[in-house]
């Protein structure tokens, strides 16, 4: 690695608590350079960034994922003995197993249970001076990833499954020893509820439909045995807690058009921009922040010596910005994605790469569907006004999101007349 660009200090630790999401994306621009090298806990590490990069780190014959992700992580945000962490035919066995969920018609089924959430967080908030959009964000898509993943529940145990999905989000980064060990007990609840729904749908006790997620991952899928009870409980939840996470980029979007009154505008007409909107959500607010994999062999690029093993980090949200691939990119501007298909490697909130092959984000698609339906409900079903309150977020706390969690009020009904999706179920 020694050609290699040098990050300033000998650890970038303390930057990246520091400096968060911006930590990467400084130091590539002060070194002049798409990769550089440094240590990440002391660990030799390479740090690079935008497409050519992300197109590298997705080779499979270059980068391997298993001990790539901090146990901090495994604790607290994805489970151990997850999807994340395989390679190869293991990973593309059980990928299978969360692909299957996301077939055209189980997006189609999806969308009409979050307009269903929505109606019913709308019903509740006739009573309510104001409500924090990202916290009821979190129970509508807890209530629809529920029923998604062939569970029903009762409204308070959707609460606090969303409760604990939001800590576990919320928690796996820098968040410090109090957010961290909220997301460790939030984790521990939850993985001990999912392992008894297996357990219930093995003995027969619940029966979720066929292709959903609890009866995929709790019985033998094609050709796949079942999985053992802590793993299929590991990825149940790794269906449900995704989907919850969506309320960030929900909220997100409702700062966006808070901010920009002439999209809220266009977005009541009609769908022209409904795609492009939700586009640059996802890749102008942060989110993910970095991305982790193990060099599986030695080998040069962009000047830059991978010794197998090495610890390799991406820089998302560093790439979802790169002058190389956007034009102006801290500028939130969604007519960029009008009449343009981005690049497998440019725009990766979710991931690069294949979805079935590689560690692309299995939700991608449902993701955007959701955002659809909960920005055509912001605009369309409902009115509303935003009060005084801190909307900016920190791009040095991550996972960020906005600070208030978009507190609003006075919100009534839209005039039937602009809604667009019809709610399965009158809410009269
Ligand atoms: C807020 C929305 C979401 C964000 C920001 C997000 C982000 C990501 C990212 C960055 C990855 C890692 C890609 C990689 O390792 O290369 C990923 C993987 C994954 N996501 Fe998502 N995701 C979201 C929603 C979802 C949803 C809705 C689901 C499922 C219903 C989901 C399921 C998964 C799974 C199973 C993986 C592992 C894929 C693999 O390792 O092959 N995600 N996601």
């Amino acid at each position: 690695m020694t050609d290699t660009p040098r990050a300033p200090l000998p650890d970038s630790t303390l930057p990246l608590v520091i400096e968060g999401y911006e930590m990467i994306r400084r130091r590539r621009r002060f070194l002049k350079a798409d990769v550089f090298q440094g240590r990440l806990l002391l660990e030799p590490t390479i740090f690079m960034g935008g497409a050519a990069a992300a197109e590298l780190f997705y080779d499979e014959s270059r980068f391997s994922r298993a001990d790539a992700a901090p146990a901090l992580v495994l604790k607290t945000l994805f489970g151990e003995g997850g999807v994340q962490g395989l390679d190869d035919e293991a990973h593309r066995a059980r990928k299978g197993m969360f692909m299957s969920l996301m077939t055209r018609a189980a997006l189609e089924r999806f969308v009409p249970m979050l307009t269903d959430a929505w109606e019913e967080r709308l019903e509740r908030w006739h009573d309510e001076d104001s409500v924090v959009l990202l916290h009821e964000a979190h129970v509508a898509l807890c209530a629809a990833a529920c029923e998604f993943a062939g569970l029903q529940l009762r409204n308070e145990r959707i609460e606090e499954l969303a409760g604990h999905c939001f800590d576990m989000i919320d928690g796996f980064g820098t968040g410090g020893p109090p957010a961290w060990l909220k997301a460790r007990r939030a984790r521990l609840a939850e993985e001990e509820w999912a392992r008894q729904v297996v357990r219930d749908v093995r003995e027969g006790r619940r029966s979720p439909e066929p292709g959903t997620a609890a009866h995929v991952f709790s019985l033998p899928h094609g050709q796949t045995p079942a999985l053992p009870v802590e793993i299929a409980a590991v990825e149940l939840l790794n269906v449900i807690r995704p989907i919850v996470a969506i309320a960030r980029f929900v909220a997100y979007a409702a700062v966006a058009l808070h901010e920009h009154p002439r999209l809220m505008y266009r977005l009541r007409q009609d769908d022209t921009l409904l795609v492009p909107f939700v586009q640059e959500v996802r890749r102008f607010y942060p989110f993910t922040p970095l991305l982790g994999a193990r060099a599986r062999r030695d080998f040069t690029w962009g000047g830059a010596r991978f010794e197998e093993g090495t610890l390799t980090i991406l820089d998302v949200y560093g790439t979802n910005r790169d002058p190389a691939s956007w034009s102006q990119p801290d500028l939130f501007a969604p007519e960029r994605f009008v009449d343009r298909e981005p690049g497998k490697f440019e725009l990766i909130p979710q991931g690069g790469g294949d979805f079935g092959t590689g560690h692309r984000c299995a939700g991608e698609w449902l993701t955007i569907e959701a955002l659809k339906e909960s920005v055509r409900f912001l605009t369309r079903r409902i009115r509303y006004s935003v009060p005084a309150q801190e909307l900016g977020w920190s791009t040095r706390r991550i996972p960020a999101r906005p600070r208030d969690g978009v507190v609003i009020r006075e919100i009534r009904e839209a005039t039937p007349a602009v809604q667009v999706t019809p709610p399965r179920r009158s809410t009269v």
